[in-house]
């Protein structure tokens, strides 16, 4: 995976064609299906925090039930190291076929046989039972009604249950106490940039989600986007629990 594989990428981010379609599933297939095999490639110099996102995570220990909305290919469980093998069940659930095909591929040459693929919207999806911890991974900005889907998750959360979060987003010109502001530049070179690939950064991820669940780690950093000359965007991770009096 080279500089070939970056401009098959690059054709996707910047061509208007690549992201169309009469619904949110068809754009996302246009989007992906021609950039599966070089998604994990090129997504690991773009999104930023991800490893450290599964590192932190709490897990219950001896078992439990983890879902990652809109988890494309797979990669963040490999971040989970030998801790994916203690989990009772791990999901990657996405709405489109191209990265869950690269999912399905992973979880088969891995071994993993606790782990499944599961075509579904992270706005509906009903699991068999409430879940451990639940986590969004760059994936909150592609999803059009984000709030709807951090709502879903808190519903099918156990109590005392895990959210955990990483994405791009827009530091608020007057943010919460703790929080980082933004500048003028930040606020508007970021969100057109992104989103002209339906990416839509938001300065209200941060606040929603602390006001839902019980902060645990809250972090604001900025990473390096791939021929941007060393511009850095800001992105966030949040983790938090589902109050046990829910
Ligand atoms: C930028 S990718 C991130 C993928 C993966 N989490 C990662 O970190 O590499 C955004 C993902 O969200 C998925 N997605 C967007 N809307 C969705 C929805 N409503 N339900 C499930 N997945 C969705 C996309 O198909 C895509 O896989």
């Amino acid at each position: 995976m080279g500089f070939r594989s970056d401009m098959g990428v690059l054709w996707h981010l910047l061509s208007a064609k690549a992201k169309s379609g009469a619904d949110h599933q068809e754009r996302l297939e246009a989007f992906y299906s021609g950039q599966r095999e070089a998604y994990d490639s090129f997504r690991k110099r773009l999104l930023h925090g991800r490893e450290r996102l599964m590192e932190l995570l709490p897990l219950p220990a001896g078992g439990g039930t983890l879902i990652d909305m809109g988890g494309g290919t797979g990669s963040n469980l490999e971040a989970l190291g030998d801790k994916i093998n203690h989990l009772e069940r791990a999901s990657v659930l996405d709405l489109c076929p191209s990265l869950l095909h690269v999912a399905r591929e992973r979880i088969t040459q891995r071994g993993w046989t606790n782990v499944d693929a599961i075509h579904g919207d992270a706005t509906q999806y009903q699991p068999p039972e409430p879940v451990d911890a639940i986590t969004f991974s760059y994936s909150l900005t592609m999803i059009p009604d984000w709030f709807e889907s951090i709502l879903h998750a808190y519903k099918i959360l156990k109590p005392g249950g895990i959210i955990g979060v990483v994405d791009f987003y827009v530091p608020r010109k007057w943010p919460d106490k703790d929080r980082k502001s933004g500048s003028g530049f930040t606020r508007t070179f970021w969100p057109t940039w992104f989103g002209y690939d339906n990416v839509f950064l938001s300065s209200d991820h941060l606040p929603f989600l602390s006001r839902r669940f019980d902060p645990i780690t809250v972090e604001e950093n900025r990473g390096k986007v791939p021929y941007m000359l060393g511009m850095k965007a800001p992105y966030y991770i949040f983790i938090g629990k589902k109050p046990l009096q829910a």
